[in-house]
């Protein structure tokens, strides 16, 4: 949540700092504002709402020209989305942008008030502007490495101090910010993207490690101002991934990437027609050692994750529990020697599934981290580590990291199955044939899109929406739910199909379309009596399965017809239409599909 940027060198540091800040702009966008040196003095230029709205202000009240300076695109957290709380903030000699949350700000306010500093804002972030201003001895390290003993909480911190107008400074705890390296030209942002443009060289800072960046180089500090000897990092990422490349939107442009992703990402992991996993930290021996997996994560992740355990126990005949990391964090959780946990997340960032984390390890059980952002604290901190290779996720609705997820999940249950020997290899090798034909089979989806067009345009109106299946549809169909909920802002919710009769069925009414996913060969007469009870009480049905399946027209008002594939493997390619048919029912009502209302994409506050 929030995203923040920082420049040090010849350019134009507003232009900088903005084009940064545009690719930060899905980790929050509730306002936006820079700081820059102008003249040796700061200047600070901040809006509520979306960057354009900054943008606006600049040009109606002046744009702040130099070569130095910091820039925040912000998720509200402390304080409503307003102009007064938008960062940076300043107290006094110090201006700062944060990204994270200050969990004793409340005593440190007090304690300044009680010393006869005064506030502008309700925010957690003037409280620190203000701390470090009135901490201020002349030297900056020396005051950020005192002032970091006192906060508790999270917070990736860009500083600037008035009569320092050569330098940026940052800190982090908890929260993700690197230091971008270039030639005569130095860089702070929250992620790679911010600063690709520029520069693919830049050092994670670590917890508590302080950077000083001035146009000659980028040095580092311990929190107690030692200097550190870091690692330069190189991004891999092409400057075309964090472009939407013709695509109206980002999410439509990253559906269309799922076969790519899922071919980079399987790949690798395939010698001899079989899953390897060996460098990730993955054998056979070590996946016999477990008697039980744990799949912990957040939202689409967590889906993934369900999906993921019922093919693991299909397979390989191990017991899988699914939970949400903020509830597994404070339940206690039965984890301990001899279980596996996994914990998946695109962006490695997820507070509650990294503190999910921390837990199991603490109580003795081995971690597994699928994660899509490199060098993340998830994955720095799990035992073993599988990366999905999906490239930058911009649009704040998952889509193709989640299709990695799942396809990650199924190398992984086809390796576990074969190690624990309930299949054998030439049937591992079926199956993995198998994952490795679903990218054309996508391909084949995303070709034709009039259908789930179609469907989009009959969902604009309504007010509520139910998605049913049974079993992995079941599994899917959450997803499909969620997708549809958070981009469209149409209230839905999935259900086992054969639970609607004990209960929600009294919701059904003609207003209530209802979302039927059949894919599961065993189950499909089962779910199809689930659509005929929901027709029968006035619901309009939409059907999602096999062009190949008759079914009884009656029972149905639309249909999408999917290609025909192997039940086990059908999610990853049914997932399609359901992202689809979330995306365009999105753009029908003329929403910012991208950056839906609320919500950020890397949640890194509890
Ligand atoms: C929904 C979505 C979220 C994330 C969740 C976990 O489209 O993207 O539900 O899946 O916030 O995020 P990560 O995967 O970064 O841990």
């Amino acid at each position: 949540m929030c995203g923040i940027v920082g420049y040090v060198g010849k350019r134009d540091c507003t232009d900088v700092l903005m084009n940064g800040l545009s690719k930060l702009e899905y980790r929050g966008y509730d306002s936006a504002g820079i700081a820059v040196f102008q003249n040796g003095k700061i200047e600070v230029a901040k809006a509520k709402g979306r960057l354009k709205n900054l943008e606006e202000h600049m040009k109606a009240e002046g744009r702040p020209t130099g070569q130095i300076g910091i820039g925040h695109t912000r998720w509200a957290t402390h304080g409503e989305p307003s102009d007064v709380n938008s960062h940076p903030h300043s107290g006094g000699r110090v201006t700062i942008v944060h990204n994270g949350i200050i969990e004793n700000y409340k005593e440190l306010k007090d304690y300044l008030i009680s010393r006869g500093v005064s506030f502008d804002s309700d925010t957690d972030t003037e409280v620190v502007a203000r701390l470090l201003d009135y901490r201020y001895n002349g030297s900056p390290i020396q005051t950020i490495s005192e002032t970091i003993r006192d906060l508790e909480g999270s917070y990736a911190l860009g500083i600037i101090f008035a009569d320092h107008p050569e330098q940026v400074y940052a800190v982090r705890c908890e929260s993700p910010l690197i230091a971008g390296v270039g030639d005569g030209e130095n860089f702070i942002a929250s992620d790679v993207p911010a600063i690709l443009e520029y520069t693919r060289d830049y050092y994670l800072l670590e917890h508590e490690e302080i950077a000083v960046l001035g146009r000659d180089g980028v040095h580092i500090f311990d929190a107690y101002g030692q200097p550190v000897e870091k690692e330069l990092k190189t991004a891999d990422w092409d400057v075309e991934a964090i472009r939407k490349n013709g695509y109206v939107h980002f999410m439509l442009k990253e559906i269309h990437e799922q076969p790519t992703a899922i071919r980079t990402t399987i790949s690798p992991r395939i010698q001899n027609g079989l899953p390897n996993l060996e460098e990730c930290g993955i054998t056979l021996e070590v996946l016999r050692g477990f008697r039980q997996i744990h799949v912990v994560a957040c939202g689409t992740a967590m889906h993934a994750g369900t999906v993921g355990k019922y093919v693991i126990e299909k397979l390989a005949r191990v017991p899988v529990t699914v939970d949400i990391a903020s509830e597994f964090r404070y339940c206690d959780p039965l984890v301990g020697t001899g279980d596996l946990v996994i914990v998946i997340s695109q962006s490695g960032e997820t507070a509650d599934s990294l503190a999910a984390m921390r837990l199991a390890k603490s109580l003795g059980a081995k971690t597994l981290a699928i994660v899509n952002a490199m060098g993340s604290s998830i994955a720095r901190e799990a035992d073993m580590l599988i990366y999905t290779h999906a490239g930058p996720e911009i649009a704040v609705a998952s889509t193709k990291a989640y299709m990695v997820q799942i396809a990650v999940m199924y190398l992984f249950a086809f390796e576990l199955a074969l190690a624990v020997g309930q299949i054998d290899e030439t049937e591992c090798r079926r199956l993995v044939t198998l994952l490795e034909q679903t990218p054309d089979s996508i391909a084949e989806i995303l070709e034709r899109k009039e259908q789930v067009q179609y469907i989009a345009s009959s969902l604009i109106t309504a007010d509520s929406l139910l998605y049913i299946g049974r079993g992995l549809d079941y599994a899917l169909s959450m997803e499909g739910s969620l997708k549809l909920k958070e981009i469209s802002y149409i209230h839905s919710e999935s259900y086992a199909a054969g639970e609607l009769k004990h209960g929600t069925i009294s919701l059904i009414t003609e207003n209530m379309p209802v979302i039927a996913v059949a894919t599961q060969t065993a189950l499909r007469e089962k779910t199809i009596s689930n659509i005929k009870e929901v027709k029968a009480r006035g619901a309009r049905v939409i059907l999602v399965c096999r062009a190949s399946d008759t079914i009884d027209p009656e029972a149905v008002d639309l249909r999408y017809d999917l290609p025909d594939f192997d039940d086990l493997l059908m999610p990853m390619i049914a997932v399609v239409p359901l992202q689809l048919i979330a995306y365009y029912t999105s753009v029908l009502k003329g929403n910012d599909v991208d950056k839906p209302r609320n919500l950020a994409k890397s949640v890194t506050v509890e």
